[in-house]
């Protein structure tokens, strides 16, 4: 993980939609110290994007990088003008389920294609980015993990089904995390507390088993036999989660619905 404050720059390109998911990666490498002086945001709107340029169309210059950040299902209406612009460029997409071969399809001069799923926390540079390419050489890779690097963790996996497993539970995960936050949160409420003390101590209580956890490697098998004396009552708590029908279930569950909407939307993008 880089440390970020280098100043170097981000290679000239657009990012094409950079809204929510495309705005928290520009302000991670705003945060980590990135040049972004040639990195051009192609917004419809004009909205502004702090950190970086933007355009309401594509500038009269050649892309060297060029991040597909809009909706998975605009993809073939945005490479119709985009892929003649883009001749010769890196493709970047976060586009959720769009896959490397309808990618290489839509932009078939590209340089290379590379999928990324990154997650929110990007913009704290906490955020975990999976990525994958079945073109790009070895120099490349070292690039984008240089810059994707500034964002948090960035594993490459070995085939794309691997970027499929690493969003299905990263990429969304910051959602289910924030569920887990709430509910418990819900019931320091029920114990007594008052709501914003409620929540604060729940959140505070998942960041910093987190941060501790990775600061120190420990399983968290182990962590929680340390916190839990047994025949105690965080064992009596964790004897419901471990249940049949418990937090394993419901997380799988979870996961497999995730994962069968994202089949379906890559199906609906393979047309
Ligand atoms: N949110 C997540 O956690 C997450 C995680 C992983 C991947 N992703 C992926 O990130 C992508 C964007 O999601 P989001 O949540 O950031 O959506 P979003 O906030 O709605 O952002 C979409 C952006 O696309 C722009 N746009 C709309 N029409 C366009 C067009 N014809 N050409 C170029 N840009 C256009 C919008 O510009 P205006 O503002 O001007 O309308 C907006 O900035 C999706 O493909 C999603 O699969 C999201």
């Amino acid at each position: 993980m880089s440390l970020g404050g280098s100043g170097k720059a981000m290679p000239p390109g657009w990012f094409v939609g950079c809204g929510n998911m495309g705005g928290a990666m520009v302000a991670g490498w705003v945060r980590a110290g990135r040049d972004l002086s040639k990195l051009t945001a192609i917004s419809p709107s004009g909205r502004e994007v702090p950190g970086v340029t933007v355009a309401t169309d594509y500038p009269d210059e050649h892309p060297d990088w060029v991040w597909l950040g809009h909706k998975p299902y605009q993809v073939e209406q945005v490479a119709e003008r985009l892929a003649p612009k883009a001749k010769g460029a890196v493709i970047l997409s976060i586009l959720a389920g769009v896959e490397c071969a309808s990618l290489r399809r839509l932009f078939p001069d590209a340089r290379a294609v590379v999928r990324l799923m990154p997650n929110l926390p990007v913009s704290h540079g906490e955020g975990v980015t999976g990525l994958y390419s079945n073109d790009a050489d070895a120099a490349l890779k070292a690039e984008i993990s240089d810059v994707i690097g500034d964002l948090g963790l960035a594993p490459w996996g070995q085939a794309e089904a691997d970027l499929t497993a690493i969003s299905t539970v990263a990429g969304s995960g910051p959602a289910y995390v924030a569920r887990f936050v709430a509910a418990l949160a819900k019931q320091a409420e029920a114990l007594g507390l008052d709501a914003d003390t409620a929540h604060a101590i729940a959140l505070q209580t998942v960041a910093g088993t987190g941060l501790m956890a990775r600061s120190s490697g420990e399983g968290m098998a182990d962590l929680a036999v340390r916190v839990a004396s047994p025949g105690g009552s965080t064992q009596a708590g964790l004897d419901v989660l471990d249940a049949e029908n418990g937090m394993d279930e419901l997380v799988a569950r979870t996961v497999a619905a995730a994962r069968r909407r994202t089949e379906e939307m890559a199906a609906e993008a393979r047309g």
